[in-house]
């Protein structure tokens, strides 16, 4: 297992993600002997997990769980917070614009809680490389831990300094830059000589317009071009089966005898009872997911 490449079973040491139900996942770490308490019943590792097919479905004393082989948006639903972590509709657009490849080189701060590193990670696999800054040793220390358990440690290097003073610590060699910091213009100097000479793209993500409007300044003072801010809001559509009861017009008098008679028949098909139909629908959920942030991209020109 590797959080960049797919194995078939599961295996001692791998990370796996035990699906309790689509809002409800949590994150193991598959040894030889232990146990996981879920609210379905307990896991045995070596009984349930280990040999096993990722995918498969283990029956608990009081139900059943899913084991899932981890991916980036997994993880990023059930990893432990030690920050406000970036979530999977912004990580996308993200991935997206900064143009990320196999083979790219990207530089990232702060790293926070890792949820968007293992995105970038995955995205630039096998021979690409992340340089992700962090001043907060512990949360570096952990994240750097995190790369290694899940087998991605040979494509990320960790650095806790301070990216406002000290930069990425790479010049020109990078593709891309983004920052998720309360201050990014202090950064964007450093993130234009991480980039390559032949230029690159940068994005910046920040909760308050304000802080879109210092960061923008320093894009255009730093020469950076085709700036554009976006916000990115989901719409999520739950599957309904719903019942309308259909109005009574009354008998329809225009109708022959044969013609009644295939109207009956089609509404007995049709009819969960009579006076109603069943349709399949979608529901907007009565709480929609906010505004996150705001999304500045930025392109620095071939000097
Ligand atoms: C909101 S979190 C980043 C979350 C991350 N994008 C994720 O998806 O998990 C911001 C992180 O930036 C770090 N940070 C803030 N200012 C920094 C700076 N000047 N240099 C390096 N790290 C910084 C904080 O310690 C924090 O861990």
């Amino acid at each position: 297992m590797s959080f960049a490449e797919y194995s078939e079973s599961i295996a001692e040491g791998d990370v796996a993600i035990i699906y309790l139900s689509h809002d409800s996942m949590m994150p193991v770490k598959v040894q030889r002997g232990a146990q996981t308490q879920t609210r379905y019943g307990v896991i045995r590792h070596s009984q349930d997990l280990i040999g096993h097919k990722y995918g498969s479905k283990v029956s608990c004393s009081k139900g059943w769980v899913h084991v899932l082989h981890p991916t980036p948006e997994l993880w990023t639903v059930s990893l432990p917070h030690r920050t406000q972590i970036l979530y999977t509709t912004d990580i996308s657009m993200i991935t997206m614009m900064l143009e990320l490849k196999p083979g790219s080189i990207v530089c990232e701060s702060g790293t926070g809680s890792g949820s968007l590193s293992h995105a970038i990670i995955r995205s630039i696999a096998p021979t690409g490389h992340l340089h992700t800054v962090e001043f907060h040793q512990q949360r570096a220390l952990k994240v750097q831990e995190e790369f290694m358990e899940h087998r991605v440690g040979n494509m990320v290097t960790v650095r806790n300094q301070d990216v406002c003073k000290d930069g990425f610590g790479v010049s020109g060699v990078a593709d891309a830059a983004f920052l998720d910091i309360p201050s990014p213009w202090d950064a964007v100097g450093h993130a234009k000589s991480a980039l390559k000479k032949q230029g690159g793209r940068v994005c910046s993500f920040s909760p308050c317009i304000e802080q879109v409007q210092r960061t923008c300044a320093a894009f255009t003072d730093h020469g950076f071009s085709e700036l554009c801010t976006i916000e990115i809001l989901l719409q999520v559509h739950d599957v309904r089966t719903v019942s309308l009861p259909v109005p009574d017009f009354g008998p329809n008098s225009d109708l022959n005898r044969d013609q009644k008679r295939d109207q009956n028949q089609t509404q007995n098909q049709n009819q969960s009872s009579p006076g109603a139909v069943t349709i399949k629908t979608t529901t907007v959920p009565r709480e929609i997911p906010g505004h996150t942030g705001f999304l500045t991209f930025a392109t620095k020109p071939r000097t």
